[in-house]
């Protein structure tokens, strides 16, 4: 309860002095203990810190753009979210999901993390899958690798990084599975470039079996699920040839796609 808000309630409760001696010291106590929540009350202000005002004023113009261009544009926002694409990507900053494929807030639900993985056990990227396909009734769950990641690339060099090599053991799973093949490409780019392709596969089949993904199936739910990547140095996406609207699609699209060789040459794969 934050006793600053039931003091300054109007309609609220009545309060005793005794009681209002006690709420405040109770405050201050608070202010003492963890100065930095309070710093707006003046209590107690860290100079070090600042608020990174020129994000703020990057926020005003964007949202001053946003009215300007669709005046409504927020509060249409508020009334409902009705998103059909569920974007599972890396966290990158270099891969932004919406700019990317041309969406705007509210068109595009998204989950990232390191190396864009799909865990049965992680119950962030379960639960973003499960609200995504269950309440909004996404239409298409897109896993979005990129060449270039310092994730995939970290676990291909069996570089120590820290807490996220735990994170990244499933990226050297993909690496000790297609081990030969990956060895018979060109160079270590090409290896890379393949690896990351390999992992973004892995991941959307693993999304396919997914409780969540299959009890939406079994239901008759549309939902496909697809396998991109992106290239840092063109902008551009790849359609990975996997494109599933069941588990029987997503075995023979796995298998095809993860064949030999590199494979995010074409702009859009077909669906099946
Ligand atoms: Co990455």
């Amino acid at each position: 309860m934050n006793p600053l808000v039931l003091g300054s309630n109007p309609s609220g409760p009545t309060i005793l002095a005794s009681q209002r001696r006690c709420i405040d010291r109770r405050s201050l106590r608070h202010a003492t203990r963890y100065p930095l929540l309070d710093c707006h009350a003046g209590l107690q202000v860290d100079k070090n810190v600042k608020g990174l005002p020129e994000l703020f004023s990057n926020n005003r113009r964007w949202a001053a753009t946003m009215e300007s261009r669709q005046p409504g544009f927020f509060s249409g926002l508020t009334a409902q979210q009705a998103p059909r694409y569920l974007w599972i990507g890396c966290s990158d900053s270099r891969v932004p999901a919406n700019e990317i494929v041309g969406l705007a807030p509210g068109e595009l639900f998204v989950h990232r993390n390191v190396a864009n993985l799909v865990l049965h056990t992680d119950f962030s990227c379960l639960s973003v899958l499960q609200y995504a396909i269950d309440v909004l009734k996404v239409e298409h769950v897109m896993v979005v690798g990129h060449y270039g990641c310092g994730g995939v690339q970290a676990a291909w060099e069996e570089r120590q990084l820290g807490l996220v090599d735990n994170w990244l053991q499933s990226v050297r799973d993909v690496a000790h599975l297609y081990r030969d093949p990956l060895r018979q490409l060109a160079d270590d780019s090409a290896r890379l470039d393949r690896l990351c392709e390999l992992n973004v596969l892995v991941q959307a089949r693993r999304l396919c079996r997914s409780t969540v993904v299959q009890q939406a199936w079994d239901r008759g739910q549309h939902l496909v699920v697809h396998a991109w990547v992106y290239r840092l140095t063109d902008g551009l996406l790849r359609d990975l040839g996997f494109c599933a609207a069941s588990l029987v699609t997503a075995e023979e699209h796995y298998a095809r796609a993860a064949g030999f060789g590199t494979i995010g040459t074409g702009d859009a794969g077909t669906c099946g």
